[in-house]
């Protein structure tokens, strides 16, 4: 399949921690060459060190980075992405596509500073590094088909992607870009169990994360309701039932639900208060 960049300059604009993560895979997975990409940080002394690290035009000259290219990937901090777009908006190429992976940020912010150009916003998680991301995305007013589908294209490479309705992007965030850390701790907590049942540590783990995979693919596989594929566990007078009475006297279920309806809160006001 043709890559989404193909004959295409990429700028990423913050080259943290998920701007690398996305960098990275794109150019593993050779939808770019790097003589194509310029990327910024804010600091000046960390350009030469990540200019070495990645092999490509780093700098922190945001104006410059975007001169030429047709994507644009804004991968700052919420709180500094409006000051950005008017940073680059007499530099930007016409028909250049704006992609921003801030959390918070509604498009028509970047809008407003950079009138007529296409922008979408994704919202990614950090599974990406594997391969294994999901991505909501949603288009501004000025972005068309193509320009979804170029968005879709990356973050495809890094896992999957859905399209949603803007107003939903904030619950995107709460959900599945918080959601690693949820199940992190989730996980943390059945390899502990683990070895309170007497189980060595290392198989433990092994043992909660293949399980905690292999029911999210089953999930995702079969297409079955949660709550069927856990019946088809729950033996009568079986040992899972009394587990799941713990779970439930333990309200999980509505801990995770106020945790994503917390984060979600949360991730409204990221843009003021990162
Ligand atoms: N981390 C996640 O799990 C995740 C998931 C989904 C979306 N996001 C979104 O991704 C964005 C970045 O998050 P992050 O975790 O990658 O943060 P991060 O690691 O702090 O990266 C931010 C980068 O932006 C650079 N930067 C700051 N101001 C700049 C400017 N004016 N011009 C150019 N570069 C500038 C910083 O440069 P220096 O290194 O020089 O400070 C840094 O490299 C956020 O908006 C967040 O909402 C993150």
């Amino acid at each position: 399949m043709e890559s989404p960049l193909a004959g295409r300059r990429l700028a990423v604009l913050g080259l943290g921690k998920m701007g690398g993560i996305l960098l990275d895979a794109f150019l593993r997975q050779e939808l770019i060459s790097r003589d194509l990409v310029r990327a910024t940080v804010h600091h000046e002394h960390r350009v030469r060190e990540l200019r070495d690290h990645w092999a490509v035009d780093v700098s922190t000259d945001n104006g410059r980075a975007v001169e030429g290219a047709d994507v644009v990937l804004l991968c700052v901090k919420p709180r500094t992405v409006r000051e950005l777009a008017r940073e680059i908006a007499p530099h930007l190429t016409p028909g250049a596509l704006l992609i921003s992976v801030a959390a918070s940020v509604p498009t028509f912010v970047i809008e407003e500073e950079l009138d007529g150009f296409a922008v979408v916003r994704a919202m990614p998680n950090t599974p990406c590094v594997i391969g294994r991301g999901m991505t909501g995305i949603s288009s501004g007013r000025h972005a068309n088909a193509e320009h979804l589908e170029i968005t879709r294209g990356l973050f495809d490479s890094v896992g999957r992607s859905v399209v949603v309705d803007e107003r939903h992007m904030d619950a995107v965030t709460g959900l599945s870009a918080s959601g690693p850390a949820f199940i992190y701790v989730i996980l943390e907590s059945l390899a502990e169990a683990g070895v309170k049942v007497g189980l060595p540590r290392e198989i433990s783990t092994l043992l909660a994360a293949q399980t905690v995979l292999g029911a999210a693919d089953m999930v995702l596989r079969t297409n079955s309701h949660p709550a069927l594929l856990k019946d088809e566990v729950t033996t009568p007078a079986g040992c899972t039932v009394d587990g799941i009475l713990e779970l439930e006297e333990g309200k999980l279920r509505v801990t995770l639900i106020k945790a994503v309806v917390k984060a979600t809160q949360r991730a409204k006001e990221l843009m003021v208060s990162d």
